[in-house]
């Protein structure tokens, strides 16, 4: 890479999840460069291995990084990041910032004691998780549910009826336990914030982590990814077309990239 070549930071989720991390980050900072990586040819991840989520990962980055410099990696995938961070920081030189499921600043604030957790099938088996309970919340009543219903009604923006039924299924037994506090440990979740939020009446306390991942990430940017005229890409790893139509709207609303780019970019530039 020639010297002065701008640097992008890279954002790589299965899908639009990492879009909600995103969006709070330019909202901090809208003088950077970045690449999203919607991974939409292996969603979702949250049914994938270990090994293959590492493997997307690995080729994702290698793929960009002959065309771009990428001096920051943002796992903006609680799933990517609790099965592959610790592979992806060996197999990359440069440094990686994970999203983590935030069962610590959960534990801090419910008053009845009682967290619900939601997360990705992959992300609940992974010890991880046990291990963030033991560490900040050994001493409250956890329920965990795995749902990637929730992910699929994110991904394609559900809404109405149809909805309603998913969040009914997938929610219920945090009502019927009562929790106060529930973790969002999928950044899909975040696209359904409001309709969550409502679904228990405004009782429970939603904590996600676009905060924690936005200010890590800002306290490793380097200079070579500010820009006073930033530069934003999206790139979709499925060419299907309802995919792209999808985030093809998703831009028209929100104007968040300058340019949108389809089709397995990592398997492409080998
Ligand atoms: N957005 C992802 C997460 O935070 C993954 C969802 C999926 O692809 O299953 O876990």
């Amino acid at each position: 890479m020639k010297q002065g070549t701008p640097g992008y930071i890279l954002f790589i989720d299965s899908g639009m999840g990492g879009l909600s991390i995103l969006d709070y980050f330019l909202q901090m900072h809208n003088d950077v460069n970045i690449i999203y990586y919607a991974d939409t040819a292996n969603f979702p991840y949250g049914t994938k291995t270990s090994e293959q989520i590492a493997g997307y990962l690995q080729k994702i980055y290698d793929g960009l990084k002959r065309e771009y410099s990428i001096p920051l990696i943002v796992l903006a995938c609680n799933t990517a990041s609790v099965t592959a961070l610790t592979r992806l920081r060996e197999m990359v030189d440069v440094p990686v910032v994970g999203t983590v499921p935030p069962v610590k600043p959960a534990a801090s604030i419910t008053k009845n004691g009682k967290i619900g957790i939601i997360a990705t099938e992959t992300t609940v088996q992974n010890d991880y998780i046990d291990m963030l309970i033991k560490e900040f919340a050994h001493d409250k009543e956890i329920s965990i549910q795995a749902s990637s219903a929730l992910v699929e009604a994110s991904e394609r923006r559900l809404s109405g009826d149809d909805l309603d039924r998913v969040l009914e299924s997938e929610l219920s037994c945090f009502k019927d336990i009562g929790i106060d506090t529930l973790v969002f440990g999928c950044t899909h979740y975040f696209f359904l914030y409001d309709q969550i939020v409502r679904f228990f009446n405004d009782a429970v306390n939603v904590v996600d982590s676009r905060d924690g991942v936005a200010r890590r990430t800002a306290s490793l940017m380097d200079i070579s990814t500010r820009s006073s005229t930033p530069d934003s890409i999206l790139f979709i790893s499925s060419s299907d077309q309802d995919t792209v139509t999808l985030y093809e709207k998703f831009n028209r609303d929100t104007g968040m990239f300058k340019s949108i780019l389809t089709g397995d970019y990592s398997c492409q530039s080998e």
